[in-house]
């Protein structure tokens, strides 16, 4: 039987559904593993399932002679060197799909959440210091009527679209390629250059991939050119936002406010995020729905049953070229 290696913690019927074709190293207990401690673990094994924060690059690769596929547990998957798997004919795949409407869902929510000041709200509420109502209490900004910037608009941006029209927002995008007429129509939004996005929109929304060629997409610059009463919503990867800039932004009110569900460094945050008012935080779960991250787990699993099991390509199949 071919061996099976899950590096963190996933759901009991991802561990089953594997159990069925293969001896798995589950780690069920979501143990922290040394690299030493992981690459003993996958020296002999033909698959890894692993999360979106296991850096798979030429030593993790060494480690793992055996392997034959590393079927990431995330859409995104800029912590694997696919050339160094692409020249040891290792087949990497994702989770596109099963995760698009948890996470436009979601941010939607930040967007909301840092327009309206939600979390500023909360913990007013909860430091006991609330009196009255009154009209100029926590006054935020409409979400209803204002331009959303999308930059990045593959299916989960295209699904963002499709939530901000039922706020009557208008749309605008970026990304490297511009979708076709008919999806612009259909979605109501109009490709523009990333300037200009970022000069018109009220809301500049990231759900682009990250890579070298994003890493910093929005830094001081870019900050510089959105409006006073602007929000910034990062739902994609750290990274692509230069979080020190946008630190000093938001502290000189240059921006309004920021919406965050990913950080450079993380787990590790800027400390200095944490005394901002002006910022909602959230620990990198915008596909963080039950289901979703069910479906997340098995599309993973499956991708190593087809190749494994079934000598078959795999479903989601990211360096086939
Ligand atoms: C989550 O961040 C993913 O890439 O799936």
């Amino acid at each position: 039987m071919k061996k099976v290696v899950v590096t963190r913690e996933v759901f009991d019927e991802t561990i089953e559904c594997l159990e069925e074709h293969f001896v798995v190293d589950a780690n069920q207990r979501d143990e922290k593993l040394s690299r030493e401690r992981l690459f003993e673990k996958i020296a002999d094994a033909d698959g890894i399932q692993t999360a979106s924060n296991d850096r798979v690059d030429e030593e993790f690769l060494a480690a793992a002679r055996n392997v034959s596929i590393i079927a990431n547990t995330a859409v995104g998957y800029n912590n694997i060197d696919l050339e160094a798997c692409s020249k040891r004919k290792v087949i990497v795949t994702n989770t596109p799909g099963v995760l698009d409407q948890s996470v436009a869902d979601f941010a939607i929510g930040l967007m909301i959440a840092a327009c309206r000041r939600m979390g500023e709200a909360e913990r007013y509420l909860r430091s006991g210091n609330w009196r009255s109502v009154y009209l100029k209490q926590m006054l935020g900004i409409d979400v209803n009527g204002a331009t959303l910037g999308l930059i990045g608009f593959g299916r989960i941006g295209q699904e963002i679209a499709k939530r901000a029209r039922g706020f009557s927002m208008r749309i605008l995008y970026h990304s490297r390629n511009q979708v076709n007429a008919n999806i612009e129509r259909q979605l109501g939004a109009q490709f523009v250059n990333k300037d200009d996005l970022l000069r018109q929109a009220d809301v500049v929304m990231l759900i682009l991939p990250y890579s070298p060629e994003t890493h910093h997409f929005i830094g001081e610059t870019e900050l510089s050119l959105m409006k006073e009463r602007a929000v910034l919503v990062n739902v994609a990867r750290g990274g692509i936002v230069d979080d020190s800039a946008l630190i000093r932004a938001l502290k000189e009110r240059r921006i309004y406010a920021a919406g965050l569900d990913v950080f450079e460094g993380e787990p590790a945050i800027n400390p200095e995020f944490l005394d901002l008012d002006n910022v909602v935080l959230s620990p990198h779960i915008a596909s963080g729905s039950e289901s979703t991250r069910k479906a997340m787990a098995m599309t993973a699993a499956n991708n190593l049953v087809e190749v494994l099991a079934h000598g078959r390509p795999p479903l989601n199949w990211v360096n086939r070229e």
